[in-house]
C-alpha cells in the first residue's frame, strides 16, 4: 500500500529547493533504476548522470529551452542501448545481423522502465522529478553533445531535485478514471469516441470552456514546432539506428 500511496502522491517537480542530494540518495536512485526489469535481463539501456554544468545548460536550451533542466539537482538521460551487446555478439559472429527497429523498440521500452524506477525510488525518498520528453529533439546535436555511439538513443530524461515549496503546494493535475483507460479484451472505439466527454470530467470545464481550452492546447503542444522538430529528430534516429550499421556487414 505504501508504493501505492506514493504513487497516488507523485507529481512533476519543476522548482527545486536550494539543496543537494545526498550522495547516497543519488545512489539509491540509481540503484534502484537498474532493479527494473529488461528484456532478457539485458538491461538494454545506459543511464547519462549529467553533472557537468555546461553540459545541463546546454540541455536546457536544447530540449525546448526549458531552464529549470539547468537548475535540477540531478539530471539523468536514460539511453536505449544496443552498442554493448552487439559489439560482444559482433566479436563473436562477424555475419551477425545488425540491430533493427524491434531491438530499438525493446531497448526504448528497458531505458523507460528503468527511468520509471528511478522516479518512483525518488519519490519515495522525498526527491521530485520531472521526466524531459524533448530530450528525443535535436538527435544530431545531442548525439554529438552526449558523445552517443551507433546505437544508443536517448529514450528519456528525467531532472531530479527537493521540492521547493512552492511546488509541495501545486494541486497535482487530475487524471482521467480508470473505467476510460481500461478496454476489456480489445480495443473499443466507440467508448473512444466519448474523448471530449472525459475531458469535461477531468476538466471540470464545461463544453465550451472545454472547446476553447482545447484550441490552446492543441496549438502549444500539436501544432507546435517542437513537435514537429521531434518526429523530424526521431524519424533520423531511426534512419541512422537501420541504415549506419548496415555497411558494417559484409
Ligand atoms: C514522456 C514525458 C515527457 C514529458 N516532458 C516534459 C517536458 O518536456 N517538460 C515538462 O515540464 N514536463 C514534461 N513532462 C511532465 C508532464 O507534463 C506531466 O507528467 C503531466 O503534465 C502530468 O503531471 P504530473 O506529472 O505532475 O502528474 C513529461 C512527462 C512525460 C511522461
Amino acid at each position: 500500500m505504501q508504493t501505492i500511496g506514493e504513487l497516488f502522491a507523485r507529481k512533476s517537480v519543476r522548482a527545486y529547493a536550494p539543496r543537494p542530494l545526498e550522495p547516497e540518495v543519488r545512489e539509491a536512485i540509481l540503484a534502484a533504476a537498474i532493479q527494473a526489469p529488461s528484456a532478457g535481463n539485458m538491461s538494454l539501456y545506459s543511464i547519462l548522470d549529467i553533472t557537468n554544468q555546461s553540459i545541463k545548460d546546454a540541455l536546457a536550451e536544447s530540449c525546448d529551452h526549458q531552464p529549470f533542466i539547468a537548475e535540477a539537482p540531478m539530471v539523468l538521460i536514460f539511453c536505449a542501448d544496443y552498442h554493448r551487446w552487439y559489439s560482444v555478439f559482433r566479436e563473436q559472429e562477424p555475419q551477425t545481423r545488425t540491430p533493427g527497429v524491434g531491438d530499438l523498440f525493446l531497448a526504448q521500452a528497458d531505458a523507460i522502465i528503468a527511468a520509471q524506477n528511478a522516479v518512483v525510488a525518488a519519490q519515495s525518498l522525498g526527491v521530485g522529478s520531472c521526466y524531459v520528453g524533448d530530450i528525443t529533439e535535436r538527435s544530431e546535436y545531442h548525439r554529438e553533445l552526449l558523445h552517443l555511439p551507433l546505437y544508443v538513443v536517448p529514450a528519456a530524461m528525467v531532472c531530479f531535485g527537493y521540492p521547493s515549496q512552492q511546488q509541495l503546494k501545486r494541486e497535482k493535475p487530475r487524471r482521467f478514471r480508470v473505467e476510460d483507460l481500461v478496454y476489456e479484451n480489445g480495443y473499443d472505439c466507440e467508448k473512444a469516441a466519448a474523448m471530449r466527454q472525459m475531458l469535461v470530467e477531468r476538466s471540470g470545464k464545461d463544453p465550451e470552456e472545454l472547446e476553447q481550452w482545447l484550441r490552446r492546447f492543441r496549438i502549444r503542444k500539436w501544432d507546435s514546432a517542437f513537435s514537429q522538430e521531434m518526429s523530424r529528430s526521431c524519424a533520423a534516429m531511426v534512419q541512422a539506428w537501420v541504415c549506419e550499421g548496415q555497411g558494417e556487414n559484409p
